[in-house]
């Protein structure tokens, strides 16, 4: 069975844009849990890849030779995709990076060192990933800031109440992710960006997670900052986004020196380019850029709201089904949820869990996540994870479950 609810989606067909579903692992049909990680690509994608190496490649902004013209076109043409895609208002505010950590690195070494002082408090929460702890940690380290940490619940939700007590006049920035990789709990950022606003604090939303799975306006939000990667969207790995707004942007010095980011050198003195070059020192990641707005495409045409209402069936499926097994514990019953599932299972390993349905073609995540913090909140050195995309059906689900059977009846 693909599916029981009413979708429009053919599960089927879409697998088929997939090529790289079509094959065994240790004798058995692959089966792909592993998306918070990255998800795969379709044909669409990887044929707007090898059509720029193919047909136009050529470096952007700088030559008046048509393929330089081309390719220009073309990369300009994605930042307005990315620009329609968020609702951002204008397509300045819309840089291109190497993806989320790059862009929380862009924003805590510029925006931070810039404007924060000794004694300003940054918040952020206990399901961040390590990509958006550390750049601060290092920022607080350097400038004397205080980093403080909203607690979750049992459930794996955010404690809001306690949100509100660590808010003041000291606190100059929130940095906090809309939808957790370990947990998969939607957060309620709109009201997380209000209340940080209404302290005269600026926000940032790690969007990694949320990219693929929710629909996107940052204007509705009022985020000051939203940061994602391309390939958490069906796209190539090595290239992200940083929105921001644009007197925000405009306020903040380059991150990184080089080409394309000036206006104009002397060895006396050097004028900045305009936004969104000032932030897109070298040469960019073309190729991936590129790809990036045929990946949009391939999700506007499939439906947003399909993908959303089959990963969540998914997600219902898989929870139903995975409570049947003893000894498993869910970890993360968060109310609002994506399609990925953490869960340890008495008496054994996660390490064990995933080299187990490895070996029955089944590719699942174990560990912490890059989210440790969040494992010593839930006294667990790891969990095993199974997270979902569009190409996955509920026969997947039932392959893991009988592949955990296994791991019980060899491990215990
Ligand atoms: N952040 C990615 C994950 O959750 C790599 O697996």
């Amino acid at each position: 069975m693909q599916s029981a609810i009413d979708t429009p989606l053919d599960i089927q067909k879409i697998r088929q844009d997939f090529p790289v579903l079509d094959q065994e692992v240790n004798g058995r049909p692959l089966v792909y849990f592993d998306n918070a990680a990255t998800n795969q690509k379709p044909l669409p994608v990887i044929h707007a890849l090898t059509r720029y190496y193919e047909g136009y490649n050529a470096n952007i902004h700088r030559g008046i030779h048509h393929l330089a013209e081309l390719a220009t076109a073309a990369f300009e043409a994605s930042r307005r995709a990315i620009q329609e895609f968020l609702n951002a208002k204008y397509w300045q505010e819309i840089i291109f990076t190497y993806g989320t950590t790059d862009g929380i690195n862009l924003v805590a070494q510029s925006y931070g060192r810039r404007f924060l002082t000794e004694g300003d408090e940054i918040i952020i929460s206990t399901m961040e990933h390590h990509s958006n702890i550390v750049p601060w940690q290092m920022l607080c380290e350097e400038k004397g800031c205080v980093l403080k940490v909203i607690p979750v619940d049992d459930n794996g939700e955010l404690l809001l109440d306690e949100y509100e007590k660590l808010l003041s006049e000291r606190t100059k920035l929130v940095a906090c992710v809309h939808v957790s990789n370990s947990l998969g709990t939607i957060n309620p950022v709109k009201t997380i960006i209000d209340k940080a606003h209404a302290v005269g604090a600026l926000v940032l939303i790690d969007g990694a997670q949320a990219s693929s799975h929710l629909d996107l306006d940052v204007q509705a939000l009022d985020a000051d900052f939203y940061v994602l990667s391309a390939h958490k969207l069906y796209g190539p790995t090595g290239m992200g986004v940083l929105y921001g707004k644009k007197e925000i942007l405009d306020s903040m010095p380059p991150y990184r020196g080089g080409g394309e980011m000036i206006k104009e050198v002397t060895f006396a003195k050097t004028t900045y380019n305009d936004l969104p070059y000032k932030f897109e020192a070298g040469t960019p990641n073309i190729a991936d850029v590129v790809a990036v707005k045929t990946a949009l495409e391939y999700m506007a045409n499939l439906g947003k709201e399909n993908i959303a209402t089959h990963e969540h069936d998914l997600l219902q499926y898989a929870t139903e089904q995975l409570t049947t097994l003893d000894g498993l514990r869910i970890i993360g019953q968060a109310k609002e949820k994506i399609g990925v599932i953490s869960f340890v299972m008495d008496g054994i390993h996660h390490q064990d869990i995933g080299v187990i349905l490895d070996q029955q073609g089944i590719a699942v995540r174990t560990g912490h996540h890059c989210t440790m913090p969040l494992m010593q909140r839930f006294g667990i050195a790891g969990t095993t994870r199974a997270s979902f995309a569009v190409y996955n059906t509920r026969d997947e689900v039932d392959r893991l479950i009988m592949g955990l059977r296994r791991v019980q009846k060899m491990m215990l």
